[in-house]
Protein backbone atom coordinates (compact mmCIF):
# COMPACT_ATOMS: atom_id res chain seq x y z
CA UNK A 1 0.00 0.00 0.00
CA UNK A 2 1.45 3.81 -1.11
CA UNK A 3 1.79 6.07 1.81
CA UNK A 4 0.80 9.56 0.52
CA UNK A 5 1.35 12.90 2.56
CA UNK A 6 -1.60 15.47 2.16
CA UNK A 7 -0.94 18.42 3.57
CA UNK A 8 -3.60 21.23 4.30
CA UNK A 9 -5.54 18.00 4.23
CA UNK A 10 -8.32 18.89 6.76
CA UNK A 11 -9.48 22.11 4.51
CA UNK A 12 -11.87 21.87 1.66
CA UNK A 13 -10.47 20.37 -0.84
CA UNK A 14 -7.80 18.50 0.70
CA UNK A 15 -10.42 16.72 2.71
CA UNK A 16 -12.48 15.28 -0.27
CA UNK A 17 -9.29 14.40 -1.89
CA UNK A 18 -8.58 12.14 1.57
CA UNK A 19 -11.32 10.60 1.52
CA UNK A 20 -10.93 9.69 -2.59
CA UNK A 21 -7.76 7.95 -1.79
CA UNK A 22 -8.75 5.89 0.97
CA UNK A 23 -11.01 4.86 -1.70
CA UNK A 24 -8.59 4.00 -4.21
CA UNK A 25 -6.60 1.97 -1.57
CA UNK A 26 -3.77 4.68 -0.33
CA UNK A 27 -2.84 5.20 3.24
CA UNK A 28 -2.86 8.87 4.01
CA UNK A 29 -0.74 10.67 6.46
CA UNK A 30 -2.80 14.33 6.90
CA UNK A 31 -0.35 17.55 7.47
CA UNK A 32 -2.62 20.68 8.65
CA UNK A 33 -1.65 23.36 10.83
CA UNK A 34 -5.81 24.02 11.71
CA UNK A 35 -5.22 27.61 10.42
CA UNK A 36 -7.99 27.13 8.04
CA UNK A 37 -9.41 23.67 9.36
CA UNK A 38 -10.68 21.96 12.38
CA UNK A 39 -9.63 18.60 13.55
CA UNK A 40 -13.57 17.30 13.79
CA UNK A 41 -12.79 16.74 9.87
CA UNK A 42 -10.49 13.69 10.67
CA UNK A 43 -13.67 12.35 12.06
CA UNK A 44 -15.75 13.05 9.69
CA UNK A 45 -13.45 11.68 7.25
CA UNK A 46 -13.97 8.32 9.55
CA UNK A 47 -18.08 8.32 9.18
CA UNK A 48 -17.15 8.65 5.50
CA UNK A 49 -14.08 5.74 4.60
CA UNK A 50 -14.31 4.27 8.20
CA UNK A 51 -11.03 5.12 7.90
CA UNK A 52 -9.26 7.80 10.46
CA UNK A 53 -5.53 8.78 8.71
CA UNK A 54 -2.79 9.68 10.36
CA UNK A 55 -2.41 12.94 11.30
CA UNK A 56 0.24 15.56 12.46
CA UNK A 57 -0.70 18.80 13.82
CA UNK A 58 2.10 20.69 11.95
CA UNK A 59 3.24 24.32 10.64
CA UNK A 60 4.98 23.82 7.01
CA UNK A 61 6.78 26.59 7.64
CA UNK A 62 8.76 25.55 10.42
CA UNK A 63 11.57 23.94 8.46
CA UNK A 64 12.93 21.53 11.44
CA UNK A 65 9.32 20.54 12.34
CA UNK A 66 9.08 19.06 7.77
CA UNK A 67 12.49 17.61 8.68
CA UNK A 68 11.57 15.66 11.69
CA UNK A 69 8.00 14.52 9.66
CA UNK A 70 9.92 13.54 6.60
CA UNK A 71 12.58 11.59 8.91
CA UNK A 72 9.98 9.80 10.62
CA UNK A 73 7.67 9.02 8.02
CA UNK A 74 7.34 6.86 5.16
CA UNK A 75 6.31 8.41 2.04
CA UNK A 76 5.65 7.31 -1.82
CA UNK A 77 3.61 10.60 -2.80
CA UNK A 78 2.78 13.79 -2.18
CA UNK A 79 -0.33 16.30 -2.85
CA UNK A 80 -0.02 19.77 -1.28
CA UNK A 81 -2.69 21.90 -0.63
CA UNK A 82 -1.40 23.79 2.37
CA UNK A 83 -1.71 27.38 1.37
CA UNK A 84 -2.83 30.79 1.86
CA UNK A 85 -5.52 31.52 -0.58
CA UNK A 86 -7.27 34.34 0.22
CA UNK A 87 -6.42 36.86 -2.92
CA UNK A 88 -7.71 39.80 -1.17
CA UNK A 89 -5.71 39.38 1.67
CA UNK A 90 -2.50 38.28 -0.25
CA UNK A 91 -2.53 41.81 -1.33
CA UNK A 92 -1.92 43.38 2.50
CA UNK A 93 -0.27 40.61 3.81
CA UNK A 94 2.06 39.36 0.67
CA UNK A 95 4.72 38.43 2.55
CA UNK A 96 2.93 36.03 4.85
CA UNK A 97 1.96 34.48 1.71
CA UNK A 98 5.21 34.45 0.53
CA UNK A 99 6.65 32.94 3.55
CA UNK A 100 3.89 30.12 3.58
CA UNK A 101 3.07 29.40 0.31
CA UNK A 102 6.66 29.46 -0.81
CA UNK A 103 8.59 28.69 2.09
CA UNK A 104 6.39 25.73 2.62
CA UNK A 105 7.00 24.38 -0.80
CA UNK A 106 10.63 24.51 -0.39
CA UNK A 107 11.22 22.66 2.29
CA UNK A 108 8.95 20.02 1.30
CA UNK A 109 11.21 19.75 -2.28
CA UNK A 110 14.36 19.77 -0.14
CA UNK A 111 12.96 16.56 2.02
CA UNK A 112 11.71 14.84 -1.35
CA UNK A 113 15.15 15.22 -2.58
CA UNK A 114 17.06 14.10 0.73
CA UNK A 115 14.50 10.96 0.78
CA UNK A 116 14.21 10.04 -2.64
CA UNK A 117 10.12 10.74 -2.79
CA UNK A 118 9.94 11.28 -6.44
CA UNK A 119 6.32 12.08 -6.82
CA UNK A 120 4.59 15.31 -6.31
CA UNK A 121 1.00 17.05 -6.91
CA UNK A 122 0.93 20.37 -6.82
CA UNK A 123 -2.74 22.78 -5.97
CA UNK A 124 -2.60 25.33 -8.88
CA UNK A 125 -5.10 28.11 -10.32
CA UNK A 126 -6.58 28.75 -13.82
CA UNK A 127 -5.23 32.65 -11.88
CA UNK A 128 -2.19 31.74 -13.72
CA UNK A 129 -3.90 32.53 -17.50
CA UNK A 130 -5.22 35.95 -16.12
CA UNK A 131 -7.80 37.00 -18.50
CA UNK A 132 -7.17 34.61 -21.06
CA UNK A 133 -6.68 35.93 -24.79
CA UNK A 134 -8.89 32.26 -25.71
CA UNK A 135 -11.97 30.90 -24.18
CA UNK A 136 -11.96 28.00 -23.46
CA UNK A 137 -8.75 28.01 -21.86
CA UNK A 138 -6.05 25.46 -22.75
CA UNK A 139 -2.75 24.52 -21.16
CA UNK A 140 -1.14 26.30 -24.45
CA UNK A 141 -2.62 29.67 -22.94
CA UNK A 142 0.35 31.79 -21.81
CA UNK A 143 0.18 32.48 -18.17
CA UNK A 144 0.08 36.29 -17.36
CA UNK A 145 1.69 38.60 -14.21
CA UNK A 146 -0.33 37.60 -11.03
CA UNK A 147 -3.07 40.10 -10.01
CA UNK A 148 -2.46 39.31 -6.64
CA UNK A 149 0.29 38.16 -4.46
CA UNK A 150 -1.72 34.84 -4.01
CA UNK A 151 -1.70 34.12 -7.92
CA UNK A 152 1.93 34.67 -7.63
CA UNK A 153 2.76 32.20 -5.19
CA UNK A 154 0.81 29.82 -7.57
CA UNK A 155 2.78 31.11 -11.05
CA UNK A 156 6.21 31.14 -8.78
CA UNK A 157 5.39 27.87 -7.14
CA UNK A 158 4.95 26.13 -10.68
CA UNK A 159 8.82 27.25 -11.44
CA UNK A 160 9.80 26.25 -8.69
CA UNK A 161 9.02 22.96 -9.14
CA UNK A 162 9.62 22.58 -12.70
CA UNK A 163 13.26 23.81 -12.09
CA UNK A 164 12.89 21.02 -9.17
CA UNK A 165 12.37 18.02 -11.51
CA UNK A 166 14.75 18.94 -13.80
CA UNK A 167 17.58 19.48 -11.18
CA UNK A 168 16.38 16.43 -8.72
CA UNK A 169 14.44 13.76 -11.19
CA UNK A 170 11.42 14.68 -9.83
CA UNK A 171 8.23 13.69 -10.94
CA UNK A 172 5.29 16.65 -10.42
CA UNK A 173 1.75 17.65 -11.99
CA UNK A 174 0.05 20.66 -11.20
CA UNK A 175 -3.55 20.83 -11.13
CA UNK A 176 -4.62 24.71 -12.53
CA UNK A 177 -8.61 24.28 -10.63
CA UNK A 178 -10.95 26.60 -12.23
CA UNK A 179 -13.78 26.65 -9.39
CA UNK A 180 -14.59 24.48 -6.62
CA UNK A 181 -18.14 24.19 -5.55
CA UNK A 182 -20.19 21.25 -3.44
CA UNK A 183 -19.80 19.07 -0.58
CA UNK A 184 -19.38 15.45 -0.35
CA UNK A 185 -22.68 13.47 -0.91
CA UNK A 186 -22.74 12.20 2.44
CA UNK A 187 -22.91 16.17 3.49
CA UNK A 188 -20.02 14.97 6.51
CA UNK A 189 -17.65 17.21 4.70
CA UNK A 190 -17.78 20.59 2.64
CA UNK A 191 -16.14 24.06 2.97
CA UNK A 192 -15.94 25.98 5.77
CA UNK A 193 -14.81 29.73 5.10
CA UNK A 194 -14.08 31.53 8.22
CA UNK A 195 -15.65 34.92 8.29
CA UNK A 196 -17.58 36.60 5.38
CA UNK A 197 -16.93 34.20 2.45
CA UNK A 198 -15.30 35.94 -0.46
CA UNK A 199 -16.56 33.77 -2.65
CA UNK A 200 -19.61 33.23 -4.94
CA UNK A 201 -21.45 29.62 -3.43
CA UNK A 202 -21.02 29.82 0.50
CA UNK A 203 -21.56 34.06 -0.07
CA UNK A 204 -24.96 32.69 -1.56
CA UNK A 205 -26.11 29.76 0.96
CA UNK A 206 -25.46 31.95 4.15
CA UNK A 207 -27.49 34.56 2.15
CA UNK A 208 -30.06 31.70 1.74
CA UNK A 209 -29.76 30.73 4.83
CA UNK A 210 -30.47 34.31 6.23
CA UNK A 211 -26.52 34.38 7.95
CA UNK A 212 -26.24 37.80 5.34
CA UNK A 213 -28.98 40.54 4.54
CA UNK A 214 -27.93 39.71 0.54
CA UNK A 215 -25.89 38.94 -2.38
CA UNK A 216 -23.85 41.65 -3.57
CA UNK A 217 -23.50 40.50 -7.80
CA UNK A 218 -20.01 42.32 -8.68
CA UNK A 219 -20.65 44.08 -12.17
CA UNK A 220 -23.24 43.13 -14.76
CA UNK A 221 -21.52 45.29 -17.48
CA UNK A 222 -19.14 42.70 -18.49
CA UNK A 223 -19.09 41.36 -22.48
CA UNK A 224 -20.44 38.09 -21.40
CA UNK A 225 -24.19 36.79 -21.90
CA UNK A 226 -25.44 38.41 -19.48
CA UNK A 227 -23.35 41.01 -18.53
CA UNK A 228 -22.15 39.17 -15.11
CA UNK A 229 -18.77 37.71 -15.28
CA UNK A 230 -18.56 33.94 -16.45
CA UNK A 231 -16.69 31.17 -14.56
CA UNK A 232 -16.19 27.09 -14.50
CA UNK A 233 -17.71 25.67 -12.17
CA UNK A 234 -16.55 22.41 -10.53
CA UNK A 235 -17.54 19.66 -8.21
CA UNK A 236 -15.49 19.20 -5.33
CA UNK A 237 -15.49 15.70 -5.36
CA UNK A 238 -14.87 15.55 -9.32
CA UNK A 239 -11.65 18.08 -8.87
CA UNK A 240 -10.55 15.94 -5.43
CA UNK A 241 -10.60 12.84 -8.36
CA UNK A 242 -8.68 14.22 -10.56
CA UNK A 243 -5.84 14.17 -7.64
CA UNK A 244 -5.89 9.80 -7.55
CA UNK A 245 -5.83 10.11 -11.67
CA UNK A 246 -2.89 12.39 -11.43
CA UNK A 247 -0.79 10.47 -8.47
CA UNK A 248 -2.00 7.14 -10.22
CA UNK A 249 -0.35 8.09 -13.34
CA UNK A 250 2.98 8.96 -11.48
CA UNK A 251 2.74 5.90 -9.35
CA UNK A 252 2.27 3.80 -12.27
CA UNK A 253 4.99 6.10 -14.35
CA UNK A 254 2.38 6.72 -17.02
CA UNK A 255 3.87 10.35 -17.24
CA UNK A 256 5.68 11.45 -20.63
CA UNK A 257 7.34 14.55 -18.90
CA UNK A 258 8.43 15.01 -15.34
CA UNK A 259 6.55 18.32 -15.42
CA UNK A 260 3.26 18.18 -16.28
CA UNK A 261 0.04 20.74 -15.70
CA UNK A 262 -3.59 20.12 -16.66
CA UNK A 263 -6.70 22.29 -16.16
CA UNK A 264 -8.93 20.95 -14.16
CA UNK A 265 -12.32 22.27 -14.79
CA UNK A 266 -16.11 20.94 -16.72
CA UNK A 267 -15.36 23.04 -19.87
CA UNK A 268 -18.95 24.94 -19.03
CA UNK A 269 -18.93 29.23 -18.05
CA UNK A 270 -21.64 30.17 -16.27
CA UNK A 271 -22.33 33.72 -15.44
CA UNK A 272 -22.97 34.53 -12.11
CA UNK A 273 -26.52 35.09 -12.68
CA UNK A 274 -27.01 31.84 -14.03
CA UNK A 275 -25.59 30.32 -11.19
CA UNK A 276 -28.13 32.43 -9.12
CA UNK A 277 -30.57 31.10 -10.73
CA UNK A 278 -29.97 27.33 -10.98
CA UNK A 279 -29.50 27.76 -6.97
CA UNK A 280 -33.06 29.20 -6.40
CA UNK A 281 -34.45 26.70 -8.86
CA UNK A 282 -32.47 23.23 -7.29
CA UNK A 283 -33.26 24.56 -3.92
CA UNK A 284 -36.67 26.11 -3.91
CA UNK A 285 -34.68 29.57 -2.03
CA UNK A 286 -35.87 33.50 -3.10
CA UNK A 287 -32.12 34.40 -3.38
CA UNK A 288 -31.95 38.31 -1.95
CA UNK A 289 -29.37 39.89 -4.54
CA UNK A 290 -28.55 43.13 -5.70
CA UNK A 291 -25.93 44.49 -8.25
CA UNK A 292 -23.07 46.13 -7.60
CA UNK A 293 -19.78 47.75 -9.01
CA UNK A 294 -17.16 44.99 -10.44
CA UNK A 295 -14.80 43.50 -7.92
CA UNK A 296 -10.69 44.43 -8.41
CA UNK A 297 -9.11 41.95 -10.03
CA UNK A 298 -11.93 39.88 -11.23
CA UNK A 299 -11.25 38.90 -14.93
CA UNK A 300 -14.27 39.23 -17.32
CA UNK A 301 -14.72 35.35 -18.62
CA UNK A 302 -12.57 31.86 -17.16
CA UNK A 303 -13.79 28.49 -18.31
CA UNK A 304 -11.68 25.35 -19.01
CA UNK A 305 -10.94 23.28 -22.50
CA UNK A 306 -10.02 19.81 -20.59
CA UNK A 307 -9.37 18.02 -23.26
CA UNK A 308 -5.70 17.13 -22.25
CA UNK A 309 -6.53 15.81 -18.60
CA UNK A 310 -9.62 13.86 -20.02
CA UNK A 311 -7.25 12.15 -22.36
CA UNK A 312 -3.92 11.75 -20.47
CA UNK A 313 -5.47 11.44 -16.89
CA UNK A 314 -8.38 9.32 -17.89
CA UNK A 315 -10.57 11.77 -15.74
CA UNK A 316 -13.86 13.35 -16.55
CA UNK A 317 -16.08 15.09 -14.24
CA UNK A 318 -19.46 13.10 -12.94
CA UNK A 319 -20.78 15.45 -11.25
CA UNK A 320 -23.49 18.20 -12.55
CA UNK A 321 -23.85 21.84 -11.45
CA UNK A 322 -27.08 20.96 -9.69
CA UNK A 323 -25.40 17.84 -7.83
CA UNK A 324 -22.72 20.31 -6.39
CA UNK A 325 -25.18 23.49 -5.78
CA UNK A 326 -27.69 20.89 -4.10
CA UNK A 327 -24.32 19.61 -1.62
CA UNK A 328 -23.57 23.34 -0.68
CA UNK A 329 -27.21 24.06 0.57
CA UNK A 330 -27.30 20.81 2.46
CA UNK A 331 -23.88 21.44 3.60
CA UNK A 332 -24.80 24.90 4.87
CA UNK A 333 -27.96 23.45 6.39
CA UNK A 334 -25.90 21.15 8.97
CA UNK A 335 -23.47 23.99 9.70
CA UNK A 336 -26.08 26.52 10.83
N1 LIG B 1 -18.96 36.96 -6.93
C1 LIG B 1 -20.01 37.83 -6.69
N2 LIG B 1 -20.35 38.07 -5.39
C2 LIG B 1 -19.72 37.50 -4.34
C3 LIG B 1 -18.65 36.61 -4.60
C4 LIG B 1 -18.29 36.36 -5.92
O1 LIG B 1 -20.61 38.38 -7.61
O2 LIG B 1 -20.06 37.77 -3.19
C5 LIG B 1 -18.60 36.69 -8.32
C6 LIG B 1 -17.18 37.10 -8.64
O3 LIG B 1 -17.13 38.45 -9.03
C7 LIG B 1 -16.84 36.13 -9.75
C8 LIG B 1 -17.63 34.88 -9.41
O4 LIG B 1 -18.65 35.29 -8.52
O5 LIG B 1 -17.30 36.63 -10.97
C9 LIG B 1 -16.79 33.82 -8.73
O6 LIG B 1 -16.12 34.43 -7.65
P1 LIG B 1 -15.32 33.57 -6.57
O7 LIG B 1 -14.75 34.56 -5.57
O8 LIG B 1 -16.17 32.48 -6.04
O9 LIG B 1 -14.18 32.90 -7.42
P2 LIG B 1 -13.02 33.58 -8.28
O10 LIG B 1 -13.25 33.14 -9.68
O11 LIG B 1 -12.87 35.01 -8.04
O12 LIG B 1 -11.73 32.97 -7.58
C10 LIG B 1 -11.48 31.61 -7.55
C11 LIG B 1 -10.71 31.22 -6.28
C12 LIG B 1 -9.31 31.77 -6.31
C13 LIG B 1 -8.65 31.48 -7.60
C14 LIG B 1 -9.49 31.97 -8.73
C15 LIG B 1 -8.91 31.67 -10.07
O13 LIG B 1 -11.37 31.71 -5.13
O14 LIG B 1 -8.58 31.19 -5.24
O15 LIG B 1 -10.76 31.34 -8.68
O16 LIG B 1 -9.63 32.37 -11.05
F1 LIG B 1 -7.45 32.09 -7.67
Amino acid sequence: MKNILVTGGLGFIGSHTVVELQASGYRVIVVDDLSNSTVDVLENIEKISGIKPDFHQLDLRNKSDVQQLFATTSIDGIIHFAAFKAVGESVHKPLEYYENNIGSLVYILQEMVKHNIKNFIFSSSCTVYGQAETLPITELEKTKPALSPYGNTKQVGEEIIIDACNAHQLNAISLRYFNPIGAHDSIHIGELPLGVPQNLIPYITQTAIGLRDELSIFGNDYDTKDGTAVRDYIHVVDLAKAHIAALTRLVNKENTENYEYYNVGTGTGLSVLEIVESFERVTEQKLNYTIVERRKGDVTAAFADNTLVTSKLKWQPEKSLDDALRSAWEWQKKNT
